[in-house]
């Protein structure tokens, strides 16, 4: 992997974790690191050893939101420039992340405000400290969730909360964003790394083909019709079966026909060879 001034990588048991590492800045996105980010998940795309990757911040936060100094102030004279980056800022977030081709989990590990909600809303799967602080706090300085936050908000916040939190700009913690189902589950700080990881573990042990086939059916259908999305899946059906070295057919069926694994109960990875 390359290395990066504003991003992290670590990698372990097939598992990438992207560090936003401007710690400092509480991880503020300015525009290098979203060029950073931007050639980190390019690389990992492509890399074999990463099945999974978990994105977090280094030092006390997760992230403090676009960086408010570097970009909207710096940039307010410059629209060529700032539109650039703004591009590239709404691209990895709300397009790049949201379909990546491997699981991903964001791992909230302090203070995520503003536009550090559409990288926690991208992930497939977010855990957070019970201490974590969120807030949509565009409203604070005159703003609004501009950019890729609107879409989030929409997307997976319930209606009363979305326009209360960011009418308000209140912060809530951890325990309140897994009550609302803006992230999956949240642990006390100390465990987030261990219960992230074993997360991260468990989905990297699944065959990888089926992994993205699992992703690719949930989101695409979602912005489809009933009737596209019989159509999508059932394609998606041979594809998989394409992608597969051995397809699912023959050893994950099979191996369960032949009395083998129960996958109701364990996963085919768990078959003793
Ligand atoms: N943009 C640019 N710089 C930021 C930043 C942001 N979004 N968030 C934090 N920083 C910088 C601070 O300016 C400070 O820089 P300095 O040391 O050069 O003065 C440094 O990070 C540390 O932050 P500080 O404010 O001293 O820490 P704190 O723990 O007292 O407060 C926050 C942390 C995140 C509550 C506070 O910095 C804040 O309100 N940031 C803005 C958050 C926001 O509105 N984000 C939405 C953007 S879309």
């Amino acid at each position: 992997m390359s290395t990066y001034q504003t991003v992290l990588i670590e990698k372990s048991d097939r598992v990438a974790t992207l560090i936003l590492n401007r710690p400092a800045k509480k991880n503020a996105m300015s525009p290098k690191l979203h060029a950073d980010v931007t050639a980190a998940l390019e690389e990992l795309r492509y890399d074999d050893d990463a099945k999974v990757v978990v994105i977090t911040g280094a030092g006390d936060a997760f992230c403090a939101g676009m960086d408010l100094k570097e970009f909207f102030h710096e940039l307010k004279d410059q629209p060529a420039r700032y539109d650039q980056v703004l591009r590239m800022a709404t691209e990895w977030r709300g397009r790049t992340l949201r379909y990546f081709p491997k699981p991903t989990i964001a791992m909230v590990n302090g203070y995520c405000f503003g536009g550090a909600f559409s990288i926690v809303e991208s992930c497939d799967i977010a855990i957070a400290a019970d201490e974590a602080t969120f807030g949509l706090s565009e409203i604070n300085f005159k703003g609004f969730p501009g950019g890729s936050v609107s879409k989030s908000l929409a997307n997976l916040f319930r209606p009363r909360d979305a326009l209360f939190y960011a009418l308000t700009g209140r912060r809530f913690n951890g325990k309140r964003a897994a009550e609302i189902g803006f992230v999956t589950l949240s642990v006390p700080l100390a465990d987030l790394k261990k219960e992230t990881m074993a997360v991260a573990a468990e989905i990297a042990g699944k065959d990888a083909a089926a992994l993205r086939a699992t992703k690719d059916g949930y989101r695409f259908s979602l912005e489809m019709s009933w009737e596209a999305s019989m159509n999508y899946t059932l394609a998606k059906e041979v594809e998989l079966a394409g992608r597969q070295q051995v397809g699912w057919k023959e050893e994950g069926i099979g191996d369960f026909v032949k009395g083998k694994f129960k996958p109701g109960l364990a996963g085919h990875e768990t078959i003793k060879r």
